[in-house]
């Protein structure tokens, strides 16, 4: 069974350094944003909501940086958590073998980072 999804323009693909990251507030009419981030790497982007695994802080340790010094892992700002950028896997931390809830993005013609949602993303979303 396909799950229907809603399609939410985040900004441009130029706002997210290669490598870096940049995160993003999505406006789905509820009462709050949407809190996600965008890593691009070695030509490869990939999306999560802001929301550490191990207590549900937000990650970034400071505004739109979300990649450890040498950028090769996400890393969360309270634990030192450190995450996969491909995948949100955690492979060191406190929460080591959990992972970040990925989303699905993708670039559309005009260079614009465009999000995937269920229709319902509340229904799938953890408490942000
Ligand atoms: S809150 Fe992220 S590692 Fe503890």
């Amino acid at each position: 069974m396909s799950v229907a999804s809603r399609a939410y323009a985040l900004g441009s693909l130029a706002q997210v350094p290669d490598p870096g990251s940049r995160g993003f507030d999505i406006d789905t009419g509820d009462e709050r944003p949407l809190r996600v981030f965008v890593v691009h790497k070695n030509g490869a982007i990939s999306a999560f909501y802001n929301r550490c695994p191990h207590t549900g802080a937000p990650l970034e340790w400071q505004p739109h940086q979300f990649l450890d010094i040498e950028n090769s892992f996400i890393q969360c700002a309270i634990h030192g958590a450190l995450f996969r950028p491909e995948d949100g896997y955690c492979l060191r931390g406190p929460c080591a073998g959990q992972a970040l809830q990925q989303i699905m993005v993708r670039v559309d013609d005009a260079g614009q980072l465009v999000a995937e949602l269920p229709v319902h993303p509340g229904a799938s979303v953890p408490d942000q």
